[in-house]
């Protein structure tokens, strides 16, 4: 195991109905005028709007709002949330909603503080502060309530990139189980599938002796592989939701990824797939995350063995450990389709045809060196063809 720092100051408020609470947090982190961030109109028809508001105004808090966040958040709104907290003088902000959401908060709470561009942050400069953020979090994927990390795509160039700091890190918040009850189960499983993707990004890597954070991984992805199915079959079962809910916090807030090398070039050769079709992060790498694992398994098949026996039960076949790694893969991917995801461009509604357009995008971004297997440009050209073919 590597050395390490651990720093996971939010305070997560879990439970039915919390929400009602969140005023008097947004206070207990020295809230006193809100700007309220959410999406598309879910957080509206549910209720859940005027129930923050309410919790908001019990406890003496004044608030401004600004809605219209979309899934893949681009920086346009991003811009008008820092000129509305400098004109009002906001000082907390408040997402209400899903990774989306939240990621354009952080991105104002950075903007709102800095004289220069928010984008500054989003191409290798780190924010040393921001305003204080919360969320009331209504979907379990993304693992932004209790990360450092935000990814926001700029219009201009169609640039999806990710900014990381201490300081966007949420003060506080609310996971109630009962919000995600209404997702339709597309995006439930998007979600759960990003989750996994989560720690999959931690599993693999080269650091050696590294038995906690093994298992606790494969308990996260062992409990999702459970409670996900149950989850869509049954929308409104409290315990499967509340299990999903935390393992989504659990699978991002690094806990499970201290102390070892990490990969993340799944995420980055997904984000130019979300960056272009604009489709969902979860089903950009149900398609992605297979394909890169058949094209490293053979850095570490042990590795993918360990995978394939402790998380998805296959028997190891000690004289062809191969087979053993590869049917592992086999049974992630068909998980992925059991749950309604995608596993192949066409599915995806990508085309084979753009990926020179794919790795241009990626060659403009920082591309990752280390991690799992350092990967070259041809690499990632190869992982999209192997994803645009792939079958059950
Ligand atoms: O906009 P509304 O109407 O709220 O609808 C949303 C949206 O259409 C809907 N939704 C959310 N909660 C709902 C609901 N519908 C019904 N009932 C509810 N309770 O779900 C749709 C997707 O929402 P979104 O916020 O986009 O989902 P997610 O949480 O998956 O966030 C995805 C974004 O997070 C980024 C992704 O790249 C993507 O841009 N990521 C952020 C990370 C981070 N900050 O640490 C790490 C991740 O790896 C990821 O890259
Ligand atoms: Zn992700």
């Amino acid at each position: 195991m590597t050395d390490f720092n651990f720093y996971s100051p939010t305070e997560f408020v879990f439970g039915k109905d919390r929400e009602t609470e969140c005023g008097k947090y947004v206070v207990k982190y020295g809230g006193s005028k809100v700007l309220i961030v959410y999406g598309g109109g879910s957080a509206v028809r549910s209720g859940l709007l005027d129930k923050v508001k309410t919790s908001l105004t019990e406890n003496g808090v004044t608030f401004d709002e600004l809605s219209g966040v979309k899934p893949n958040p681009r920086d346009d709104l991003v811009y008008k949330g820092i000129d509305i907290c400098k004109d009002k003088g906001i000082d907390f902000i408040l997402a209400v909603g899903g990774g989306s959401v939240i990621d354009t908060s952080k991105a104002i709470a950075m903007g709102a503080v800095y004289d220069g561009d928010f984008w500054d942050f989003f191409s290798g400069k780190t924010a040393e502060k921001a305003l204080p953020v919360g969320t009331v979090l209504t979907i379990a994927a993304a693992g932004s309530e209790g990360s450092g990390d935000a990814v926001i795509t700029k219009i201009d160039g169609m640039l999806k990139r990710g900014s990381g700091c201490d300081a966007i890190r949420p003060r506080f918040s609310v996971l109630d189980p009962a919000l995600t009850q209404t997702l339709p189960a597309y995006q439930t499983a998007c979600g759960a599938t990003d989750i996994m993707a989560h720690v999959f990004e931690r599993y693999f890597t080269n650091t050696k002796e590294v038995e906690i954070t093994d298992r606790l991984c494969e308990a996260v992805l062992m409990t999702m592989i459970k409670e996900t199915p149950r989850a869509i079959a049954d929308p409104d079962n409290y315990d499967a939701r509340a299990n999903i809910m935390w393992a989504g916090m659990v699978a991002h807030n690094n806990i499970v990824g201290v102390g070892r090398e990490q990969d993340w070039n799944s995420h980055n050769i997904e984000h130019e797939l979300s960056a272009l079709y604009d489709c969902a992060h979860g089903a950009g790498l149900a398609v992605v995350m297979p394909a890169w694992m058949e094209f490293v398994y053979k850095h570490d098949v042990m590795r993918f063995c360990q995978m394939a026996t402790r998380v998805f039960g296959v028997k190891m076949d000690f004289a062809d450990p191969d087979t053993t790694a590869r049917e592992g893969i086999r049974r992630f991917r068909a998980f992925l389709h059991s749950i309604g995801m995608p596993i192949n461009f066409a599915e995806l509604r990508a085309d084979v045809k753009d990926i020179p357009v794919l790795l241009d995008q990626i060659s403009k971004g920082a591309m990752r060196n280390g991690g799992f297997v350092t990967l070259s440009l041809d690499d990632i050209g190869e992982i999209y063809r192997i994803a645009a073919r792939a079958e059950l």
